[in-house]
């Protein structure tokens, strides 16, 4: 319908809808907020559909403005559904971005009783606990199969809802999250200013049967799984429509807090269920792994009879303060462990194997599935890693499957465990088809028929097309897009496949720099313009416009990560971004690091965390001339942007090289770098004439005396401990 003859059949709304907000009754500005938050919340979903939208960019912020107008004159009447509670909208993406006051963390993994004692022991070492002279608490709850929410309140009041997102920057939930029942939007009085919650938004089994057997009457297609249905029904533009499904939420964490209430992980959700929030019945405090395990061992029992999806368990130090000494490795927890549930299996015939190119030319072999259920989700891909593993030959040059090797048309046994990409564990051979062959591994890419070869000791076949191959350029592009790279919304897989094909002249995209010629070379072109193209529309051509726009300038971790170096993943880019603090710098000593034997080699190679493999995959990136083409082609259109430095506060060691020798007594290694590392100081494992700081525990051999003959501080134990603000 368009919006005159929602006029022409309309009369009595477009009265009030002409008139000033100043002379509306109570009653009035009720009716007209309704109808603002159903014109706009349609306007919202002809936008983000495939639809095009039906009004200009000024129409739809004048009906915002004049909602707000009206919710500021009559504050009570502010609906649950309000356009306003969706603060920050980006039209973009749908969802406004939260950058969330501390970042939400993932967890490390568990998969046996094993690896829990292992993680028992890394946190007596870190904390140089003797299990004769004490115990570490642990509290042992459900890991939830959902998604995490972060709820922030301030004065008790929730004031924003945010997915987690990339960690650091999530999607804004608020108004959806108002509308799920276990959420408390005021907390009792007396809670600290500030307060956020943490949990997993879930679904139980009888709510999710009956959600999909109510979408099924509709003919609307069903979620595979209950996880999905808890994300999808969160992830609504329309928040009522998330009050229809039947949401829980349960509190588990939390991240910003004016006060902590409570010394204890175990004292700290107990405090959370007070506040009002849902918390989970089987979380136990244990003084033993072995207590842990037993708690582990009896929920495995009962896990079809708790209602909702649980994918482990999770260990958590029960006292802050320890957990304060343990901090964090990148982005999990050294405090907290998953001890995931058994991997689920299924057999299943394999129909085919498909070779696919990633964006440094590998082969990776997909095993295309008869589909099966597997743990409530349909699976028809699983990854058959490489050629050796198809052979039944593992990393490490042993036999797997007991040798067996993987045929097309074999009947196969596949795992599924969490969100790990399926595998192939085993093959049935009394099922192999009479005449099967054993697969041959292709030695020509099948994207440009170049060939490819295996490096010694590598088990990846790799296409030597290099620039030629469009499967590699494509891959890189998609790499350079992606989220924790240039991230840039509405460029997705999809869109760069599309633009990859187009001819340059009319808007192809070939390298990174293309993507920011893309709106000029748009403007120019007189007829083949992106809005005319089948699947776009003006709205959508000018969203990604915008969205390229917004990423002229980025962080230099980002720019890094988005390069697609080998074996710089995001954790690797951030080293080298906080190490070298801008491009220029860093680029200046990656092309000196080439040279044998140099200063910057050595510095390289000097950086916590960045091993050979590493450093040398950056120096051989610097050192192709067509990279260092691509790059200066970037950096005409784009700038990276220098890291920020970390507020040196009363550090005394900010910014300082320090090196730990002898044995400490107090403080174990791994936890003194990282105070050291945590007061922006960098943790060298070698004396040279870089370094500003030793710090000498006995037995200090020729570390110290190199120190000596340099000149350099040395400092005890003691006085290091007084520096980093005691024991
Ligand atoms: S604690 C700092 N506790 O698991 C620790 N996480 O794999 C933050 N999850 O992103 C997480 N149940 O979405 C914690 N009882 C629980 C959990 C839980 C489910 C999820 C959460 C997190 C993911 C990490």
């Amino acid at each position: 319908m368009s919006k005159s003859e929602q006029q022409d059949n309309k009369p009595a709304d477009t009265d009030l809808a002409a008139r000033a907000v100043e002379d509306l009754t109570l009653e009035e500005a009720a009716s007209e907020l309704e109808r603002l938050a159903a014109e706009i919340a349609e306007h919202d979903r002809r936008y983000h559909g495939e639809d095009a939208p039906e009004i200009s960019d000024a129409d739809y912020d004048a009906l915002k403005r004049r909602n707000d107008a009206i919710e500021a004159r009559f504050p009570t009447l502010v609906r649950s559904d309000s356009p306003s509670l969706r603060v920050g909208t980006a039209p973009a993406d749908g969802f406004g971005k939260v950058t969330h006051a501390l970042p939400m963390l993932s967890l490390d993994n568990a998969f046996s009783d094993e690896d829990v004692r292992d993680f028992v022991g890394r946190l007596r070492r870190f904390l140089k606990i003797d299990p004769l002279a004490g115990t570490i608490v642990l509290t042992a709850e459900p890991k939830i199969d959902g998604l995490s929410l972060s709820l922030r309140y301030e004065a008790g009041r929730l004031v924003s809802a945010a997915t987690r997102g990339d960690g650091t920057v999530g999607e804004n939930v608020t108004a959806n999250a108002r509308t799920i029942g276990d959420i408390p939007t005021q907390l009792p009085d007396g809670v600290p200013e500030i307060v956020e919650v943490r949990g997993e938004v879930y679904m139980h089994h009888d709510d999710f049967r009956a959600l999909n057997a109510r979408m099924e009457a509709q003919g609307t297609r069903v979620f595979a799984n209950p996880r999905n249905a808890a994300a999808g029904s969160l992830r609504q533009l329309n928040a009522e429509v998330t009050r229809s499904r039947p949401l829980r939420f349960f509190a588990y964490a939390w991240g910003e807090m004016s006060e902590v209430p409570c010394d204890t992980q175990y004292d700290m959700v107990q405090k959370l269920g007070d506040w009002g929030f849902s918390i989970n019945s089987r979380m136990r405090r244990c003084d033993s792994v072995e207590a842990v395990l037993d708690v582990y061992h009896a929920i495995e029992e009962d896990r079809a009879l708790l209602g909702y999806d649980i994918d482990g368990m999770v260990y958590k130090v029960d006292r802050l303060d320890l957990q304060a000494r343990l901090g964090f490795v990148s982005r999990a927890p050294r405090w907290a462990i998953a001890h995931k549930f058994p991997a689920e299996k299924a057999f299943t015939v394999l129909n085919d194997i498909e070779i696919q190119v990633g964006r440094t030319g590998a082969l990776t072999p997909v095993a295309k599935l008869e589909p099966v259920t597997v743990g409530g989700v349909v699976v028809s891909n699983a990854t058959l890693h490489n050629e050796d593993y198809i052979k039944g030959i593992g990393a490490k040059g042993e036999e797997i499957r007991g040798g067996k090797d993987i045929r097309i048309g074999d009947t196969v046994r596949i795992q599924r465990a969490g969100d790990v990409i399926p595998q192939i564990i085993d093959v049935d051979l009394d099922k192999r088809p009479d005449g099967s062959k054993a697969y041959v591994f292709p030695t020509l890419c099948p994207a440009c028929g170049s060939h490819a070869v295996r490096e010694e000791g590598e088990a990846v076949r790799r296409c030597t097309g290099g620039l030629i191959c469009p499967a590699q350029a494509k891959e890189k592009l998609k790499h350079f897009v992606s989220r924790l790279a240039f991230d840039i919304d509405g460029l997705g897989d999809k869109q760069v496949e599309f633009f990859f094909d187009l001819p340059m002249e009319e808007g192809g995209i070939r390298q990174p720099a293309d993507i920011f010629t893309l709106a000029e070379r748009d403007a120019a072109s007189p007829i083949k313009k992106l809005r005319n193209r089948d699947g776009w529309g003006e709205t959508s051509a000018a969203n990604l416009f915008a969205a390229i726009e917004a990423r002229r300038e980025v962080p230099l971790n980002r720019f890094i990560y988005a390069l697609g170096i080998r074996h710089v993943g995001e954790g690797n880019a951030k080293l080298l971004a906080r190490h070298y603090g801008s491009w220029s710098a860093f680029a200046k000593a990656m092309e000196a690091a080439g040279e044998t034997g140099s200063e910057a080699w050595a510095e390289l190679l000097d950086i916590d965390g960045v091993g050979e493999t590493v450093a040398r995959a950056v120096v051989e990136f610097f050192a192709e001339t067509h990279n260092r083409d691509a790059v200066s082609a970037l950096l005409e259109k784009v700038t990276p942007e220098d890291m920020e430095q970390a507020d040196p506060g009363d550090s005394p060691v900010f910014g300082k090289t320090l090196v730990f020798t002898g044995s400490l007594e107090k403080m174990s290694r791994d936890e003194a770098k990282a105070r050291a590392e945590a007061m922006g100081a960098k943790v060298s494992g070698s004396v040279s004439k870089k370094t500003d700081l030793v710090i000498a525990g006995p037995g200090a051999g020729s570390k110290l005396k190199k120190a000596t003959d340099l000149g350099i501080e040395v400092i005890s134990e003691d006085d290091w401990i007084e520096m980093a603000g005691g024991g």
